[in-house]
């Protein structure tokens, strides 16, 4: 099985998994490639919710494409669910989010939600949280001082410019990655994040910083996570 048909499976397995959830209410709907999958799962049954959050403009476009009831998220309550993929997990269910960008409104969205369902492939799980690098979202007149900052923690940041892949997203290639919120991001590698909510706390007191993609506080409750054999389910809660 090839890494698009894992995202898939997984995709449809968060299908059934929301689908097991009361009719007539609000479901939180993640950003990446493995969002995808899902929101493409559930088109055919968007029915069973009264409405949707998205964490992104990328994500709202999709759903809109399926005809999903996009709601704004200050016009709903409680959210029963929140769906979205990761680009780290560790035994805990703390996270690395943000590989594209949308870690700010995903974790808004995810704050709203009873329960965070991540799904992800295997290759996500891992021991301890750093091998991908940390994105933090910025204000941008705030990189110089911010990134000294964060250089101390001992990794390599760098500031993450738009390539081309990002230009059917309106990015300028070689310009500053810019998010949905007009923030830039600064990434940290070569972390071995071994405290995931201490970490959290100590980058959010930085001024400037908007996010960072380390979702302690609001880490995983459950996992959908897919390899050649099928998919597990593993609850933290
Ligand atoms: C976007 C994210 C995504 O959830 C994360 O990058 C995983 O994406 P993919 O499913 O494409 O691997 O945090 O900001």
């Amino acid at each position: 099985m090839n890494l698009d048909q894992l995202k898939q499976l997984v995709g449809e397995a968060a299908r059934d998994e929301v689908l097991k959830l009361p009719a007539g209410q609000v479901l939180g709907v993640g950003t990446g490639s493995t969002a995808n999958c899902f929101i493409d799962a559930l088109a055919a049954h968007k029915g069973h919710f009264s409405g949707v959050v998205s964490s992104s403009n990328a994500t709202t476009e999709r759903l809109l494409k399926h005809g999903f009831r996009v709601l704004d998220p200050n016009a709903v309550g409680v959210l029963p669910a929140y769906v979205d993929g990761a680009d780290e997990i560790d035994p805990a269910g703390y996270m690395i989010k943000g590989g594209g960008g949308a870690l700010t409104r995903e974790k808004i969205i995810a704050s709203m939600a009873k329960q965070f369902i991540c799904i992800c492939d295997a290759s996500k799980q891992v021991p301890v949280l750093g091998g991908f690098s940390l994105p933090v979202e910025i204000i941008p007149i705030s990189k110089g001082i911010v990134a000294q900052e964060l250089a101390k923690l001992g990794g390599t940041v760098s500031l993450r410019m738009a390539k081309a892949t990002h230009t059917d997203l309106g990015q300028n290639l070689g310009q500053p990655f810019v998010t949905d919120n007009g923030g830039w991001i600064l990434d940290i590698a070569g972390l071995q994040i071994k405290n995931p909510p201490a970490l959290e706390s100590q980058i959010n007191q930085m001024a400037g910083v908007i996010t960072v993609g380390l979702f302690a506080k609001e880490k995983a409750d459950i996992l959908l996570v897919s390899n050649a054999s099928g998919v597990s389910r593993i609850s933290f809660q």
